[in-house]
C-alpha cells in the first residue's frame, strides 16, 4: 500500500514523511517546490535511510492529478498538506489561494471518490475558531467568520470534505485542526525552510537570534492576559507529524465511527509571546533583542486547544515541551545559516 503526501517537501509534510517511513509505509510525495527545495529529500533520506518516491507536479493541473492516480493505483491514503499559507498574501491574491487550496482539494477528492476505499487526512487550522468564546477550545466550538481568504479556504475545505463524505461512503476523512506548529527535526536535517518572510513567531525569534534581523517586534502588551501578550498553543512539529500517522492508521484500520471527523492538534497549554521568548532565551543563553510595538490588526488574544478528543479517540498526545521544540528550532536555524 502506498500513501501519497502532497506538499511532502514542506515544513509539516517532510516531518510526516519521516514518521510514515518509520512505520513502514511506502510514501509517494507530490510537491511543486513552490515553497520547498528538492534537497529536503536528502534530509529525509539522512533520517530515514530511504528517500520517498518523488513526483514534481503542480496539483493545480487537474490533468496531471488524474494521470498521477492512474499511474499509482496502489495509493490508498492521502495526507494533503499542499496549499498556500501566507495570510497577508491571501488578502492580496485571493484567487491564487482559492485556486491552490480549494481547486487542488477538489481534484484529489474526485480521484479518491473513484476508489473502493480511500483514506484522506486534511491540514486544517485553529483559525477556523477565530477568537473562541471559551478556553480551551473544543472541536464543537463554533466556526467563526474567516478573517482572511486563507482562513476561509480552511473552512470551505472542511465543508467540501464533509459534503463529499456524506455521499461517498467509501471515502473516510479526518480534518486535523493544527494549533501553532513549531520546531524542527531533532537531527536538524529537516525544518522550516527560510523562503520568504516567516509566517510564525518562532522563525522570527530564531532569525533575530542568529542576527538576520536586528530586533523582534512584539505586537502589543496590553491584551487581557497575565503579561499582556497574546497566547497561543505551540505544538512541536514532530508531535504534529505523529498525529497524522495515528489519524491515518485509524482510517486504514476502519476504527472511525463516522466517515468524516475533526480533531484539534495542540498541546492543550497556552504560552504567551513573552513566555516563548523566555524559552528561546534559555537555549540562546542571553537576552533576545525585542521591542513592544502596537497591536497588529486581526490578532486574537488567546487560543489553545482542548485535546481531550484527540487524546481519547485518536490515542494521540503531544510529548515534547515548548523548550524541547525551541531547542530544535534553534539548532535548525544555526545549521541553515552556517
Ligand atoms: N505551518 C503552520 O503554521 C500551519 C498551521 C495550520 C495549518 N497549516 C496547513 O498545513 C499545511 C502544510 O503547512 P506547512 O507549514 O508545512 O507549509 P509549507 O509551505 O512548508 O508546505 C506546503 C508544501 O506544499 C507545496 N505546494 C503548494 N502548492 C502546491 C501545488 N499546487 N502543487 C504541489 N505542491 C504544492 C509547497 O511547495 C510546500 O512544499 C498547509 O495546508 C497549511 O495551510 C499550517
Amino acid at each position: 500500500m502506498q500513501i501519497l503526501v502532497t506538499g511532502g517537501l514542506g515544513f509539516i509534510g517532510s516531518h510526516t514523511v519521516v514518521e510514515l517511513q518509520a512505520k513502514g509505509f511506502e510514501v509517494v510525495v507530490i510537491d511543486d517546490c513552490s515553497n520547498a527545495d528538492e534537497k529536503v529529500l536528502d534530509g529525509i533520506e539522512k533520517i530515514s535511510g530511504k528517500k520517498p518516491i518523488f513526483e514534481k507536479l503542480d496539483l493545480k493541473d487537474r490533468g496531471k492529478v488524474e494521470d498521477f492516480f492512474h499511474r499509482y493505483p496502489d495509493v490508498e491514503g492521502v495526507i494533503h498538506f499542499a496549499a498556500s499559507k501566507a495570510v497577508g498574501e491571501s488578502v492580496e491574491k485571493p484567487l491564487l489561494y482559492y485556486e491552490n487550496n480549494i481547486g487542488t482539494l477538489v481534484y484529489i477528492l474526485k480521484e479518491l471518490s473513484k476508489k473502493n476505499k480511500a483514506s484522506f487526512i486534511f491540514s486544517s487550522s485553529c483559525t477556523v475558531y477565530g477568537q473562541a468564546d471559551k478556553m480551551p477550545i473544543t472541536e464543537d466550538a463554533p466556526v467563526k467568520e474567516a478573517e482572511s481568504p486563507y482562513g476561509n479556504t480552511k473552512q470551505i475545505g472542511e465543508e467540501i470534505i464533509s459534503d463529499t463524505c456524506k455521499v461517498t461512503p467509501n471515502l473516510n476523512a479526518i480534518a486535523l485542526r493544527y494549533f501553532n506548529p513549531m520546531g524542527a527535526h531533532p537531527s536538524a536535517e529537516i525544518g522550516e525552510l527560510p523562503i520568504g518572510v516567516p509566517q510564525n513567531l518562532v522563525p522570527f525569534i530564531t532569525r533575530t537570534g542568529v542576527g538576520l534581523r536586528k530586533e523582534l517586534s512584539v505586537f502589543g502588551d496590553d491584551y487581557p492576559t497575565e503579561d499582556g501578550t497574546c497566547i497561543r498553543d505551540y505544538i512541536y512539529v514532530v508531535d504534529l507529524a505523529k498525529a497524522h500517522v495515528v489519524a491515518l492508521e485509524r482510517l486504514l484500520a476502519s476504527k472511525n465511527p463516522k466517515n468524516y471527523e475533526v480533531f484539534n492538534v495542540g498541546t492543550g497549554k497556552g504560552s504567551s509571546v513573552l513566555e516563548v521568548i523566555g524559552s528561546f532565551e534559555k537555549v540562546y543563553g542571553k537576552k533576545l533583542n525585542y521591542r513592544i510595538v502596537g497591536r497588529r490588526q486581526g490578532d486574537i488574544t488567546t487560543a489553545y486547544a482542548d485535546t481531550t478528543k484527540a487524546n481519547n479517540e485518536l490515542g494521540w498526545k503531544s510529548i515534547y515541551s515548548l523548550d524541547d521544540a525551541m531547542e530544535s528550532a534553534w539548532k535548525w536555524e544555526q545549521k541553515i545559516r552556517n
